[in-house]
């Protein structure tokens, strides 16, 4: 019960890493928050960790919307009195989320958008909406989903590239503000995770691609006191892919 009564709030936290790190945080005794742009998957979602004896609460938020974003940080407040983690995972390639199989100069602008909107700036909006609070609190951890995308740059996902890049100076900058105030900020960069089976198809030195709950894992200790000396770090965790040498 490494969370025990502490309190997350998730993005993208319908489906995938997102979803498992609620249940497994929950499972650990934190009160989580559940959010996603679709309202019946985020309230299935939270069906299904109640009916294991976890405690969430969801809310619908498209992470474009700063408006939603307060909603959200206000609901924790009022249900749960604290924001002791924040975790952000909604994102993904803007080509292969709106269908949009161009090449990067031929993708029209709204294409273009949704991959920084959704990537970066949702990240940033809810960075922003929960800081303050962790500061007068003098504890809290923010986890951001990077890519090793961001790391390596992929021509099928430019602005993905660029989105998950600019996830790495969002947290090492964020380490800075709040290390003083007992704040800490991590970004974590897997490489291929199995969320979806397409991604067994991308190559990585150990010749596969990771399970969900391996990342999941990484994210739990850098959250947990184990990981209070860790800020401003971005974790690759990508089978050894960014070492080089891969086509
Ligand atoms: N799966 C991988 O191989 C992989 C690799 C590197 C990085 N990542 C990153 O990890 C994170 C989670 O990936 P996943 O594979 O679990 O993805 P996923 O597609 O299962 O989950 C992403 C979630 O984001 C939500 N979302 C999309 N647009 C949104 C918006 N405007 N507002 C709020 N929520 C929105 C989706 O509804 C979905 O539930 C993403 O940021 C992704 O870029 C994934």
């Amino acid at each position: 019960m490494r969370f025990k009564n502490k309190v997350a709030i998730i993005s993208g936290a319908a489906s995938g890493m997102g979803l498992l790190t609620a249940r497994c945080l929950a499972e650990e005794g934190a009160k989580v928050v559940l959010t996603d742009i679709s309202a019946d998957a985020v309230n299935a979602a939270v069906e299904d960790i109640r009916k294991s004896g976890g405690e969430a609460v969801g809310i619908e938020v498209d992470v474009r919307k700063y408006q939603q974003i307060k909603e959200a940080t206000n609901l924790a407040l009022e249900k749960y009195g604290a924001i002791d983690m924040m975790l952000n995972f909604a994102g993904g390639a803007e080509g292969r989320m709106l269908n949009c199989p161009k090449p990067f100069h031929e993708m029209p602008v709204e294409v273009l958008d949704w991959g920084i909107d959704v990537n970066l700036k949702g990240a940033v909006y809810f960075c922003h909406a929960v800081l303050g609070t962790m500061i007068k609190q003098k504890s809290g951890v923010i986890i951001n989903l990077g890519s090793v995308t961001g790391v390596e740059g992929s021509a099928g996902a430019v602005n993905y590239s660029a989105a998950k890049s600019g996830i790495i100076g969002l947290t090492k900058a964020l380490a800075l503000c709040g290390a003083p105030h007992g704040v800490r900020a991590c970004c974590v960069s897997p490489g291929p995770v199995l969320t979806r089976p397409g991604m067994a198809n991308m190559k990585t030195r150990l010749g596969r691609a990771a399970e969900p709950q391996e990342v999941v894992d990484l994210i739990l200790y850098l959250c947990s006191d184990k990981g209070a000396f860790i800020t401003g770090s971005n974790y690759m965790i990508d089978g050894g892919r960014t070492c080089g040498g891969m086509d």
